[in-house]
């Protein structure tokens, strides 16, 4: 099959601005102009810049297999201990120290890593926080399955239920409100390790963004191992603490709060906010890292729900990566349109997307909390100001 089937081509736009875009594309494509533009004092900047990003988009998957190699050899953390000989650092590798330069070598280029003398590497400047934080480790590591997906884009973009990522998330299976089918328990073991490591910079964007002080209970739905609740507890300890998730991940999130002493503060509520009712009490429901796993369907009937179940004056507060999220599209927009494409159910939508689906389901005032790192997480507040009548109860299709 051609990759490009005749289609009716949708109605032009017109006007000035459409006329000039088209302008600019002939001369964008004119190898005349090119020549040109690439010897002009005027433009040959431009033409060098435009040249080197064509040519990083070309080799980045070069790119990130570099880091691979470099997290599968736990370089960052070695080198965080003290720099390291070639030598060295060949000795463990089991690759031939020739061949091992050119990984070194890459990492220098990409600042991974930095020279500290002949033959010799130190952490480079976007080495350091893989050192520190083994939850963007175990993202690289985990990148992997997205990258064999990924080998075929066209492939995936056909038939992304036959994408290897589907399996991590056995939930997005399950998005017509039946119950869960039995999948491993080492699934939801799986998938919420490594949720939890790499939830810390959300937790961090979280607490600098919102006062919880003025809270009275939190229920955190979809909470995953607890980490977020904890990260509550600890640092408000007179909020008290309510934590949803299905009863795989909540069995395992009970045992993560119990080990750290804080079941008296926190409560466990198992089950499925597709078919099952949300716990009742909370003035404040978090959402993090959820609405962009689901389809519309079935988010349109989790946050009516989360509305019905907080007291009028009660809030939501969203948060997850968002598309667009400084107002035109970004480099983070197509990891997460793939990996939210291969995982199975959801997609990554844009801020205003997300209020105006938390608008029709009751809340009002919508409003962009100030961030930190929008790539980890845009936040999202919302206030329930009136009851709703009560909806017949929706069927969730997938989308
Ligand atoms: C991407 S993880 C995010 C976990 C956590 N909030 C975080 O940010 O690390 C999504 C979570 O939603 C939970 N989840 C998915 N479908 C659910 C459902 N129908 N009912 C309750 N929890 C669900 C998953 O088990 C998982 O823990």
């Amino acid at each position: 099959m051609s990759a490009l089937q005749p289609v009716n081509p949708p109605a032009a736009a017109s006007g000035w601005g459409e006329r000039w875009a088209r302008q600019v594309d002939r001369w964008m494509t004119s190898p005349a102009m090119g020549r040109w533009a690439g010897r002009s004092i005027l433009t040959r900047w431009l033409v060098k810049r435009r040249s080197r990003q064509l040519f990083d988009l070309m080799a980045g998957f070069v790119h990130s297999q570099v880091l691979l190699g470099c997290v599968r050899l736990e370089l960052f953390q070695r080198l965080a201990q003290r720099p390291h000989s070639l030598d060295e650092i060949a000795l463990g590798a089991r690759v031939p120290a020739a061949h091992l330069q050119r990984l070194l070598d890459s990492a220098v280029a990409l600042q991974l890593l930095e020279r500290r003398g002949p033959q010799r590497y130190g952490l480079g400047p976007l080495g350091a926080p893989l050192a520190v934080h083994a939850g963007i480790r175990d993202m690289v590591e985990h990148n992997a399955t997205l990258y064999r997906d990924l080998h075929d884009p066209l492939a995936l973009l056909r038939d992304p239920d036959g994408a290897q990522m589907h399996a991590w998330w056995p939930y997005t299976d399950h998005q017509d409100g039946s119950a869960q089918a039995p999948a491993a328990s080492d699934q939801f073991a799986r998938y919420s390790a490594l949720m939890a490591s790499s939830q810390r910079f959300v937790i961090d964007e979280m607490l600098d963004s919102h006062d919880f002080s003025r809270h009275r209970t939190v229920l955190d739905v979809g909470g995953g191992l607890g980490g977020w609740v904890c990260a509550l507890a600890r640092r408000y300890p007179a909020l008290s603490l309510m934590h949803m998730d299905l009863p795989p991940v909540s069995q395992l999130a009970r045992e993560r709060i119990e080990a750290q002493g804080l079941a008296g503060r926190i409560e466990c509520h198992p089950g499925s906010f597709l078919h099952d009712a949300l716990p009742q009490g909370a003035d404040l429901v978090t959402l993090v890292r959820v609405a962009h796993d689901h389809p519309d369907a079935a988010v349109r009937r989790l946050l009516r729900a989360i509305h019905d179940a907080l007291p009028e004056g009660g809030e939501l507060l969203l948060a997850e990566p968002m598309a667009e999220v400084d107002g035109r599209p970004a480099t983070p927009d197509p990891y997460f349109h793939f990996y939210l494409l291969a995982m199975g159910s959801g997609r990554l939508r844009t801020p205003a997307e997300l209020m105006q689906l938390m608008t029709e389901a009751g809340f009002e005032g919508v409003r962009r909390l100030p961030g930190h790192q929008p790539v980890h997480a845009a936040m999202l507040l919302g206030q329930k100001t009136r009851c709703l009548p009560l909806e017949p109860s929706t069927s969730v299709n997938k989308e």
